[in-house]
């Protein structure tokens, strides 16, 4: 249990790893002839004809098959877990909220799960939850989600995600990305409490972007990802284990441990990355890129160049431009924008308000952009190369609106007073 992971690094590779030396069958005999008598399970993360640069699946290699279970039954927990479609009305509204308040009792990552709000379909395949969570206790269990991938950002506290091609230590500032439908379960450090943001993608699996004329290299390199080393327990103790299906949670219990996949193959496997390493594209004439020129990862739609979801960061970086408004600019946008802060400030609201922890959301076509702080600051400075370090922050950025759930919009944590942020604009003047 407390060995330190081991990690295969590459995005997408096809990886073959054993945790029992000669596990692995290799060779025409060994559909039939499994070493150990091991069972063969495929876990398809795509359509069975999925376009090869599309296709994930994996082969797994257990000490008993998966279908090896009693029948589910609905499960309760979780209570603030919510699952597209929303039936919330949308909301116009610029919104932000302060962190979440850790739970009075002793809550797990899965319990301690609350959707701020979401869009799309879990039938349909399309749009996303976006979820916090504040955890102070480890999972003693094993959850899955049917329903999407889960893009998991700690913010406060690192956690270890044993999972059933292995395990990832993922601390603030990484990420981990569990496939849909992947077994798993979160431990906490930091003295047991956990808080972050996760962005779980009912549509097409999160890739790398294109990089267009940036070339063969630049934003997050794909050996800079990591995959799990196969890993299992040998454990005959019961074991809950809660699947999320079409938005609702079930459960059933193992006699075993669900964590006994001796060894894989294949290119479906959760990953974890060090956003320290996204390697910052800019400008280094004048004006202020778009920051997609930031996504990490992206979540295609069928509209090409439309994303269901880009998975977007504000590393550390300098800033150059000459002649320039450098923070963002006022801006409405198409695509509806979720944002986080794992640490620091963010550079278009240094009046304060958008706390580590914290989140804010600006809906499709909704003014917004730098407070009055930023914008002063921004307007009158001495344009000198200027290092933006000590922060991170993210936006889930999806072309559908995010539609809030009634605990987001009744939630003590939201700030009531966020239209005041730019409020105080003076009026421009014309000449006479
Ligand atoms: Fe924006």
């Amino acid at each position: 249990m407390t060995e330190t992971p081991r990690y295969h690094p590459g995005f997408g590779n096809h990886v073959s790893t054993e945790a029992v030396p000669g596990a692995l069958p290799i060779g025409r005999n060994s559909p039939q002839h499994v070493p150990f008598g091991l069972y063969t399970e495929q876990l398809s993360g795509t359509a069975f004809t999925a376009p090869r640069h599309e296709n994930r699946r994996t082969w797994l290699y257990r000490l008993r098959p998966t279908a090896q279970h009693h029948a589910f039954t609905r499960y309760d927990g979780a209570p603030n877990l919510r699952a597209a479609p929303f039936d919330t009305p949308p909301s116009p509204n610029r919104m932000r909220w302060d962190p979440l308040p850790w739970p009075d009792a002793a809550t797990d990552w899965l319990d301690g799960l609350v959707t701020y709000g979401g869009n799309g379909s879990v039938a349909e395949q399309t749009g996303v939850a976006i979820h916090l969570y504040a955890a102070t206790a480890d999972m003693d269990r094993a959850f899955f989600s049917a329903d999407g991938e889960l893009l998991i950002v700690p913010q406060k506290g690192a956690l270890t995600i044993d999972t059933e091609m292995g395990r990832l230590d993922v601390a603030p500032l990484q990420i981990a990305v569990i496939p849909r439908g992947v077994r798993f379960r979160v431990r906490l450090d930091n003295n047991g409490r956990a808080r972050g943001y996760v962005c779980e993608n009912y549509g097409a699996p999160f890739r790398l972007p294109d990089l267009g004329p940036i070339g063969a290299n630049g934003l997050a390199n794909p050996r800079d990802f990591e995959t799990p080393a196969a890993w299992f327990e040998d454990r005959d103790e019961p074991c809950t284990i809660i699947q999320k299906f079409q938005g609702a949670l079930w459960q059933t219990t193992l006699d075993h441990s669900p964590f006994d996949v001796v060894a894989w193959h294949g290119n479906l496997a959760p990953y974890r990355y060090d956003l320290t390493r996204f390697n910052a594209i800019n400008t280094v004439s004048f004006d202020h890129s778009d920051p997609s020129i930031f996504t990490v990862l992206t979540s295609p739609s069928d509209t090409p160049g439309t994303a269901n979801c880009d998975f977007v960061i504000f590393p550390p970086r300098w800033m150059v431009a000459e002649g320039t408004f450098r923070p963002p600019w006022f801006h409405r946008n198409v695509m509806s924008e979720f944002m986080g802060l794992i640490v620091g400030a963010y550079d278009a609201k240094e009046g304060g308000g958008f706390v580590p922890g914290g989140a804010s959301l600006h809906n499709q076509m909704n003014g917004h952009g730098p407070d009055q702080t930023s914008y002063e600051k921004a307007v009158t400075s001495d344009l000198k190369p200027v290092k933006i370090d000590g922060a991170m922050a993210f936006m889930f950025e999806t072309r559908h609106v995010v539609r809030t759930t009634a605990w987001a919009q009744t939630s003590p944590t939201m700030q009531l007073d966020y239209d005041d942020v730019w409020r105080g604009f003076p009026k421009a003047t014309l000449p006479r």
